[in-house]
């Protein structure tokens, strides 16, 4: 209560009439009659509602109560105004130009933010907000403390519905800094003029920021083409390869192919067309890839396949079951590239099955004029088509459109058979509408039952917290017996969920319900174990898996997993790609990270999410499969609606551009600017430019529009790399490399860091003898502090 109303007090007479009113006001009020708070309530609320007051010792309270509201609130506005004002000029207003100083401090210590946004459509019902957030006063930690709370409100046009209401945390540590928030809201058509954006402090009375955002020149994405139907087709028998040698890969494996596989069959395996297949996780995609490269090795037995995958932990899989399946049965050379040009050019002149990320076929595939191994690459497999919406898409796309551009200029089809989770990408790969399969996303080999549960704690740790418990009702409940693999953000939490779900084990008396085996079975694998507590776990039959296990610790949970052994194991984000088990149980246990870059909590890619979901798959095992995915409440309808329809995909090249120039310019494959147009012709991003304009800043789709955003894209692009005396450009039309600027394609750098670290006498190595990612935090100290000790600028 305002120190305004300290001099009210309770009188004994009023009592009675105080009581009356109070059962006659609006909002109903809590606190005793006996409190002065409460007579100043009941005393507005009639004021407001305009009830009669009988006894004239409350009506003379009654004024004093309602002139000091109207006071107390005009001064909660007008603190809005006095923000523009110099603590001279506030000093002269009030008339005490002592006291202007003061004022001055009070009114910006109000927690004021700025906000901005920058809004895109994702489809056409969805909308992407990426909301800065700048504040805009003096922290004091007095009056702040470390950190100040708020919510972030999107209203729909007449204020009526919250379309979204996420919590905010500003630290105190990082009160200087912008703060990018991201969420996605919904729309409905027809278009409504505008929302309304607010943030609202959990504390401070009237601090709040609004931000109209208008609809006015928004043009929502068009339409997706409809999904494949999934027809009722027999399963086709193994015998249907229709040649002992192959039939035989497939003959212990399984008893037939699955309803997608028969349905894509005769496309992929009889016919020369590029093929696109959108089918969700664990539909048994690798083994259309095989049919592809089944085919190219009955059309011509030499004939030569690049299969590209994700991650690289995925590439050593596929590359240990190809080895077997195609090397050691069917006598092709199998290899896998590992990054470094001079071994991989020895590598893909004797391979004929090479599997590859995308990041090292783009080195390999850049000088392909010269390369006749890349020229006479038959088949061009491209797995995970859906992450070039995400983070490596830029690398997919570049060389994807190369694969498409080398076949158009030497004149000979290359065959691309695309796989993916998403759709819509297959036009631009040259598939026709009769060979393009996008399957719903329902269409799985075995139904999964799907649990989102939200949690209504916005504070991470806490939320993490109150998820323990429920992922181990979960296990229990929806697979007491069967396996299950439960997902987490990082190291610590993987090893402390295990130990947790092994507490409630205990406290339950069934400290061993998760082991399913005899002690003696185990101990030989126990024996060579390294890591202390997941020894420890795993003889509980409760086991984790993170980036920090040696490969023999990763190998044998795996293996006592697979076996059944060990019906648990907790996963860490980072290797759904690289896994090599599945379960009938996934649990998600939330969906956020800490993002070190940022200092603030960031959520995984659905892409993530959807690998993780689609490790729930045993064909063989089960009839159904179980998913419980946990997020904060309000992520809750968000995961639901992309998890049941298509994902939708766009381009992320134009903020990569930079690289991809540079690469190609010192290849030559741009020699001016106007092959920098047609270069961009090739890409998918061409190609959703006019799908969905405003995704990619564009106010338009005619033909002007287009051809100035790309020539503009261009231009700036160039003269970045201008600057950075990478590249020269000439007579304003033609490029031609500099010195810096093959360093950089040579060496693979980041643009942002290519400077610094071409001038380092150390190349870096980092221990899996990968590249070394520049933009990992430890990396770049490494980089700079290198720097520094060289006296490098
Ligand atoms: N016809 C089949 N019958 C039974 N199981 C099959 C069949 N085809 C594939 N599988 C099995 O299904 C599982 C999933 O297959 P695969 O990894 O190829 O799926 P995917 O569609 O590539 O999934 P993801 O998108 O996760 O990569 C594998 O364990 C595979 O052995
Ligand atoms: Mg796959």
């Amino acid at each position: 209560m305002s120190g305004e109303f300290r001099n009210i007090t309770v009188r004994e007479e009023e009592t009675l009439e105080l009581q009356k009113l109070m059962e006659h006001v609006p909002i109903p009020i809590k606190e005793s009659m006996e409190e002065p708070s409460a007579k100043v309530n009941v005393l507005l609320q009639a004021y407001i509602s305009q009830l009669k007051l009988e006894g004239f010792a409350l009506m003379a309270d009654m004024v004093y109560v309602t002139q000091s509201a109207s006071r107390l609130l005009r001064a909660v506005f007008e603190i809005e105004r006095l923000y523009d004002l110099e603590a001279n000029d506030i000093g002269e207003l009030i008339r005490v130009p002592k006291l202007g100083k003061t004022i001055y401090k009070y009114v910006h210590q109000f927690p004021k933010l700025e906000l901005s946004t920058h809004i895109q459509p994702i489809t056409r019902y969805t909308l992407r907000v990426e909301l800065t957030i700048t504040p805009d006063f003096q922290w004091d930690e007095k009056v702040h403390g470390q950190s100040q709370a708020f919510w972030i409100l999107v209203e729909d046009v007449d204020s009526e519905v919250i379309l979204h209401h996420e919590y905010f945390l500003l630290k105190y540590k990082y009160c200087q800094d912008d703060h990018l928030v991201k969420f996605f809201v919904p729309v409905f058509e027809p278009l409504p003029p505008q929302y309304f954006l607010r943030i609202v402090s959990d504390r401070w009375i009237g601090v709040e920021t609004q931000l109209p955002v208008s609809f006015r020149h928004l043009i929502l994405p068009e339409k997706n083409l409809p999904p494949t139907e999934l027809l009722d087709l027999q399963p086709l028998p193994i015998s249907a390869l229709r040649e002992p040698r192959f039939e035989e890969l497939y003959a212990d494996r399984f008893p037939q192919f699955n309803p997608i596989q028969t349905q894509v069959f005769n496309a992929v395996y009889n016919s020369e067309d590029n093929v696109f297949v959108g089918a969700p996780t664990g539909s048994g995609k690798t083994t259309i890839a095989e049919f592809a490269v089944l085919r190219m090795l009955q059309q011509n037995p030499h004939g030569r396949v690049v299969y590209l995958v994700s991650r690289d932990a995925l590439a050593e899989l596929i590359f240990m079951d190809w080895h077997q399946k195609f090397g050691q049965n069917l006598g092709c050379k199998v290899v896998k590239l590992t990054g470094e040009t001079g071994t991989d050019l020895k590598l893909i002149a004797k391979g004929q099955i090479i599997v590859t990320t995308a990041d090292k076929w783009d080195i390999l595939s850049r000088r392909w004029k010269q390369r006749k191994n890349v020229q006479n690459i038959q088949l061009f497999i491209v797995d995970e088509l859906q992450l070039i919406g995400g983070e490596e898409g830029p690398v997919l796309e570049v060389v994807c459109s190369r694969m498409r551009y080398i076949s158009s200029q030497i004149e000979k089809q290359i065959r691309i058979i695309a796989l993916s989770d998403a759709r819509d990408v297959a036009q631009w790969l040259g598939c026709n509408v009769n060979v393009t399969f996008n399957f719903y996303p329902s269409v799985r080999p075995i139904p999964l039952e799907l649990h989102v549960q939200g949690f209504n704690i916005t504070h991470n740790a806490s939320r993490i917290a109150a998820m323990s418990k429920p992922v181990y009702n979960a296990a229990t409940k929806f697979s007491p017996h069967k396996p299950v693999i439960v997902f987490v953000s990082s190291r610590k939490l993987g090893r402390l969920t295990a130990i947790d779900i092994l507490t409630y084990c205990a406290a339950d008396a069934q400290l061993n319900r998760f082991f399913q085996a005899e002690e003696e079975d185990i101990k030989p694998f126990l024996v060579r174990m390294t890591d202390k507590t997941l020894k420890e776990t795993l003889s509980l039959g409760v086991a984790y898996i993170h980036e920090g296990l040696t490969a023999s610790d990763h190998r044998i949970v795996e293996q006592l997993f697979d076996s059944g052994a060990v019906q648990i194991v907790v996963v860490t984000r980072d290797l759904c790609w690289g896994l090599n088990i599945s379960a009938y149980l996934v649990i998600i246990m939330d969906t956020q990270f800490y993002n070190g870059k940022s200092h603030s909590y960031d959520d995984y890619p659905v892409t993530d999410v959807m690998q993780m979901v689609g490790r729930a798959n045993r064909p063989l095992e089960d009839d159904d499969a179980k998913c419980v995915l946990m997020c904060q409440s309000s992520k809750k309808d968000f995961f639901k609606k992309f998890l049941n329809e298509s994902l939708p995909v766009e381009s992320h090249l134009d903020h990569r551009m930079h690289n991809h120039f540079n690469a190609e310019v010192v290849t030559k494959t741009i020699e001016n600017k106007q092959d920098a147009v047609d270069y961009l012709t090739w890409t998918f991003l061409y190609r959703r430019l006019t799908q969905n304009p405003n995704y990619y800043n564009l106010q338009g789709v005619t033909h002007l529009h287009l051809s100035d955003h790309l020539s503009e894209l261009v231009k700036s692009t160039l003269s970045d790399l201008e600057q950075s005396i990478c590249i020269s450009v000439e007579d304003e039309m033609d490029t031609l490399p500099l010195n810096l600027g093959m360093i950089a394609a040579l060496q693979e750098i980041i643009f942002e860091d290519n400077i610094l670290a071409a001038q380092l006498p150390n190349k870096l190595t980092v221990p899996n003898e990968t590249a070394p990612k520049y933009i990992d935090p430890h990396i770049k100290k490494n980089l700079q502090l290198q720097a520094h000790l060289f006296r490098i600028q």
